[in-house]
């Protein structure tokens, strides 16, 4: 009998998965380790629950998935000097998102899609957690891509998505609230940003075909700057059009958070998205991220550097 237990996320999403039972012992089992790997697979995303609480449990459980990777922006706070790459966001920032006050909303969004190669995906903790909101969205690609409009769909078939970093915050293009707005925002935030306004830009497929035959409609509204070669009000309103409709027709799972879970995704087929919480209270939370690529992204502009870009 397997050592862990695997369920269904809801029974009424088509992807997602709970587990219970990994431990820092039985992460390095290869039955183990290949069980869990198969669901990420398939499902796309995993609720780990009843975890250790610790970073030795998260890193352990990140190696089940591969190596970590470093974050891409230096200035981004690092939750432990012994874990490469562990990230470590308060979202103490006040903005007000149509007409509400809110910390930490982070709209829908893929993890540095700003960049050329795309990490397989994030696994978040939360350390701190607000006792409303502060939930953690996913949704996707793979349900977004059948449940569109087809007639929209068809026109992104061989698009391409720019993406720059800078447009993140309060610089959103695309999908933006009627209202968004820096009440409070830290120095730090606000130099992150501006570090990136000059930064290359990367492209990505709009549609991508996994190598298990599924199609994934993969765009990401946060640092989207337009359709390649689309840059145009035409190009912007088809993109605005196909992001309203995702909206529309996504279903979607929001995380409320216990010490003791774990959530991985799949950053090559999902978006995941912050709900925001109310400022008073304090939420914070750590990731790690899988290294990998999925190899269809590419610089705008060949050779040169990388972008730097803050992965929230
Ligand atoms: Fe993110």
């Amino acid at each position: 009998m397997s050592a862990i237990k695997v369920r269904p996320l809801a029974d009424d999403l088509p992807f997602g998965a709970r587990i219970t039972g990994v431990t820092q012992a039985n992460s390095t089992d290869g039955d183990v380790r290949a069980e869990i790997n198969a669901v990420f697979e398939d499902r796309g995303m995993i609720v780990f629950e009843d975890m250790e609480p610790s970073n030795a449990m998260q890193v352990a459980l990140s190696k089940v998935f591969g190596e970590l990777e470093g974050h891409a922006l230096s200035d981004v706070p690092m939750a432990d000097d012994h874990v490469p790459g562990m990230t470590d966001f308060d979202y103490q920032d006040v903005f007000e998102v149509d007409g509400k006050e809110v910390s930490g909303w982070i709209p829908w969004h893929i993890d540095a899609c700003y960049a050329e190669k795309l990490n397989r995906g994030g696994i978040l903790r939360a350390i701190t957690i607000s006792p409303e909101g502060g939930m953690t969205g996913f949704a996707d690609g793979i349900q977004l891509y059948k449940a569109i409009d087809p007639a929209l769909r068809d026109r992104f078939e061989d698009l391409n998505i720019v993406y720059h970093s800078f447009l993140m915050f309060h610089n959103l293009k695309f999908g933006r609230p009627k209202s968004y707005n820096g009440i409070k925002v830290r120095q730090m935030i606000t130099d992150m940003v501006e570090a990136t306004r000059n930064v290359p830009r990367s492209v990505h497929p709009a549609i991508w075909t996994r190598a298990t035959g599924e199609k994934v409609l993969h765009v990401s509204p946060w640092q989207a700057a337009g359709i390649e070669g689309m840059e145009t009000p035409e190009g912007d309103a088809l993109l605005e059009e196909l992001i309203a409709e995702m909206n529309a027709k996504m279903a979607t799972y929001f995380h409320t958070w216990r010490p003791t879970d774990m959530v991985i995704w799949d950053n090559w087929r999902f978006m995941h998205s912050a709900s925001g919480n109310p400022p008073q209270y304090p939420r914070r939370m750590q990731r790690t991220t899988i290294k990998g690529d999925y190899g269809l992204g590419r610089l705008e502009i060949p050779g040169s550097v990388a972008p730097i870009g803050v992965d929230v």
